[in-house]
């Protein structure tokens, strides 16, 4: 048995999330989770609202509402939403409660105690008539790179690179809409990376085991050259900065910069699961607390990559202590709404609400997995999502849980057969079946979703072959045996095929498991060591044939959904 730690990226505080978001960090992260506990391995999963920065001031402005309230609001939001995606978070946190607070003050005097903090006067944007400084998005204009009219001062979202707002050409206040902006001077704490360097990419170098899209977005980073990087901002919302554990002098209407607190809030959710539920969070997260054996998992988005692969372990290494890093990372590209972006403003994709107002969380989890954006960007379309879930859930798994079921009920009372012996046919099914389980595992440990949920739904077309070839319905006629081992093996396979689901459809498995009668302590994950797969179920075990289990998604919901969600426009 071995210990995961598995984080998700955190969601920013600033609206539920679509569903492109959750299928690059939430979802894949949750799937990893369910795959490793089912495996008997210790797993602690954490995720957290990412509450502090422009973002969330923003956000707050726009609703009218007073920053902490809005939060305090939509944390709630997002956490309703999580469990209706069945997200299996040990905790669910806030960057903005006080052990972020803790120990993003303890980095940055660790920091500055190693003589990788100083302190520098800046330029920034300074609005006359909004009688403040313009940090991050507090200020929009013109790309200097690719001349993209809407790029935000902390990044455009055309060309993605990252921006300083006093790059931005033609700048305007994102609160006023004003352009009477002005540089002026302001105090502000830099991180000296450079010094960290070399320190940083003898990690990457043995880093071996991320993806391609982690080791190469790291090393470009590294290639470049790293850079002093400012840890504070103009503004009130956030952790304040402290110096010897007072607030600093020249400090005190200035915040740490979200991304230097928000990746910290990993290390202090865990800090609030273990306030909450007298667990231990120092054996998850210092090394020389019994953290040197748990393997570190982390899940997002590819423009998250560079702040996890080089600017957090800046910040761990640097403190000089012992903090756990991350062992193994996966990064997704983007799910696209038909080829372009979600849009919130412009009603322009399914968020994850709404998602859950419409379908079932399985099916929305079934497709973004099935179609994961691991080699490239993938596009949503209802279309392909319809064909996918009607085609994997609903004839293929759904099918053959109900066929099966079904005929056990009326012809077998209901219960697993006993009688008749395994032939060449069952044999064989028996190692086709194994060999596509170990498939399916290593697919799962090398967290390949796309693969894992192709070979799961590999498994299920193996099922129905065989059931059309043994044919109980028409064995019973002359067979009655002959007909037994076909609905034995059957329930058997009903019961692997939902045991293996759990990770990617944990409700449906769910429900078919419990049909089955099958006991919790029976729903790991197979070992795939001499274990009789095939013949597993007790004989004689009573089952309750589950109702339907996935209904088939409409033309005329597809239509309507269309319109309603901006379908390719
Ligand atoms: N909120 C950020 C985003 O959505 C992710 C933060 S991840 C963390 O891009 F590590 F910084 F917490
Ligand atoms: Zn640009």
């Amino acid at each position: 048995m071995a210990r995961y730690l598995i984080t998700s990226a955190l969601p920013y505080i600033n609206g539920v999330k679509h569903l492109g978001n959750l299928a690059g960090s939430q979802l894949p992260a949750d799937v990893h989770a369910r795959y490793r506990r089912l495996e008997g391995h210790e797993v602690l999963f954490i995720c957290a609202t990412d509450e502090h920065g422009t973002p969330a001031e923003l956000a707050a402005a726009e609703a009218g509402q007073d920053v902490r309230a809005y939060c305090d609001e939509q944390h709630l939001i997002q956490k309703r939403v999580s469990e209706g995606f069945n997200l299996s978070f040990d905790w669910f946190g806030r960057s903005s409660n006080p052990p972020n607070h803790r120990l993003t003050q303890h980095f940055c005097e660790q920091l500055e105690k190693n003589g990788l903090i100083e302190e520098r006067v800046t330029k920034q944007i300074y609005s006359i008539d909004d009688g403040r400084f313009l940090p991050d998005r507090y200020v929009e204009g013109t790309c200097p790179v690719c001349g993209f009219e809407r790029a935000r001062g902390d990044q455009c979202d055309n060309c993605q690179t990252l921006l300083d707002p006093i790059q931005l050409k033609n700048p305007r206040s994102k609160i006023s809409g004003s352009t009477n902006l002005e540089p002026r001077d302001t105090a502000h704490l830099f991180l000296l990376q450079p010094k960290m360097q070399d320190r940083v990419r003898a990690w990457v170098d043995q880093s071996t085991d991320w993806p391609h899209l982690a080791r190469s977005i790291a090393y470009k980073w590294l290639d470049e050259g790293l850079i002093d990087r400012s840890i504070t901002r103009d503004l009130s919302w956030g952790v304040k900065v402290t110096k010897d554990g007072k607030p600093r002098p020249g400090f005190e209407s200035k915040v740490f910069y979200v991304w230097f607190d928000a990746p910290i809030e990993y290390i202090a959710s865990t800090v609030e699961w273990s306030e909450a539920t007298g667990g231990n969070w120092e054996r998850w997260w210092r090394e020389d607390k019994g953290a040197k054996d748990v393997t570190y998992v982390e899940f997002m988005g590819k423009d998250n990559v560079a702040f996890h692969t080089v600017s957090f372990p800046v910040t761990i290494m640097g403190s000089g202590e012992p903090w756990k890093l991350v062992d193994r990372l996966k990064a997704f590209n983007w799910v696209t709404w038909y080829g372009g972006k979600f849009s919130t403003s412009e009603q322009r994709g399914i968020f994850m609400d709404v998602a859950l107002d419409l379908l079932p969380s399985d099916y929305w989890r079934w497709y973004l997995m099935a179609n994961a954006p691991e080699t490239a960007d993938a596009p949503f379309t209802l279309e392909h999502f319809q064909q996918t879930v009607n085609a994997d859930l609903a004839n293929v798994f759904g099918n053959f849980v109900n066929r099966i079921t079904r005929f056990a009920e009326t012809r077998f009372e209901s219960a697993v057969p006993d009688g008749g012996e395994f032939g060449e046919l069952e044999k064989k099914l028996e190692d086709d079946i194994s060999a596509k389980l170990q498939a399916l595992s290593a697919h799962h440990a090398a967290m390949e979703f796309r693969k894992a949920a192709a070979e799961t739904r590999a498994l299920w077309v193996l099922g129905n072959e065989y059931l059309q070839v043994a044919a109980p319905w028409t064995a019973i006629k002359t067979d009655r045996d002959r007909a037994a081992v076909g609905v034995r093996v059957g329930l058997n396979l009903c019961a692997l095929f939902a045991i293996v689901a759990q990770p990617f459809i944990p409700d449906a498995a769910g429900k078919i498991l419990d049909a089955i009668g099958v006991p919790n302590e029976n729903r790991k994950w197979p070992s795939g060591a001499g274990e009789r797969l095939l013949d597993a179920l007790p004989r004689g075990l009573k089952l309750t044939p589950p109702d339907v289990l996935f209904k088939k998604v409409e033309d005329a919901q597809v239509g309507e959904w269309a319109a309603r969600f901006g379908a390719g426009s």
